[in-house]
């Protein structure tokens, strides 16, 4: 079992997201992978993440506000950059916005809570991976707009860890070059043993 799971983690990847179809994870199977994604490390057990599902028209709904803040921003969109913002949240047929939602704690860092919703959102990637869908975590550029984060339904207060898109991937994904492990790590030496 568990060289099963470590084979998992070792093959673990991103599918492209428009490759990412129906069917996506049905009710039950969103509640298996929330549950999951709650399940992590949170220093003081204060949940300070929660989740947006984007799926059906909402997903539409969605893409026309962005077109339209882009619009704003940028001025008149040609019609493929309109066509890219109307369908950001339509590609794939289910997006789940893992939130990080900070609370007012005296000990415990606002960076602490930054991690623990990062593990939210990876805990959900493999939940949703192992329930078999592919899955992509992304941020893009309305995560980094106050404007972008409030039509996508954030407080003020709150950041975007992710909108992870994630649907039935029959394809195989092509494996992107690794990290080389060996120079990550070293053993520790005090400043004392020069
Ligand atoms: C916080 C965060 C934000 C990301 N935002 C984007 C993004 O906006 N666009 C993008 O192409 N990839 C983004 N990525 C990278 C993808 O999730 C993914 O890691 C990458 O495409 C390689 O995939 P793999 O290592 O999962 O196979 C982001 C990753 C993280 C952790």
């Amino acid at each position: 079992m568990t060289s099963q799971i470590i084979d998992f983690l070792l093959a673990r990847n991103s599918a492209p997201i428009p490759d990412l179809q129906e069917p996506a994870p049905d009710d039950s199977q969103i509640r298996t992978i929330l549950t999951a994604a709650s399940r992590v490390p949170d220093h003081g057990r204060l949940a300070p993440w929660r989740f947006i599902l984007y799926r059906g028209a909402a997903r539409v709904r969605v893409g026309e506000r962005l077109a339209d803040l882009a619009e704003q921003r940028e001025g008149p969109l040609s019609e493929g950059r309109r066509n890219q913002e109307l369908t950001r949240f339509s590609r794939a047929p289910l997006v789940i916005g893992v939130v990080s939602s900070p609370k007012d704690h005296p000990k415990i860092p606002e960076w602490e809570m930054f991690l623990s919703a990062g593990a939210a959102a990876m805990n959900l990637v493999l939940a949703a991976n192992a329930l078999g869908y592919g899955t992509n975590w992304i941020t893009n550029w309305y995560s980094d707009v106050p404007e972008g984060r409030a039509l996508l339904g954030l407080a003020p207060h709150e950041r975007v860890a992710g909108f992870v898109h994630i649907g039935t991937y029959s394809g195989v994904a092509p494996e992107r070059p690794r990290p080389e492990v060996d120079a990550l790590y070293s053993d520790y030496a005090g400043p004392w043993e020069g």
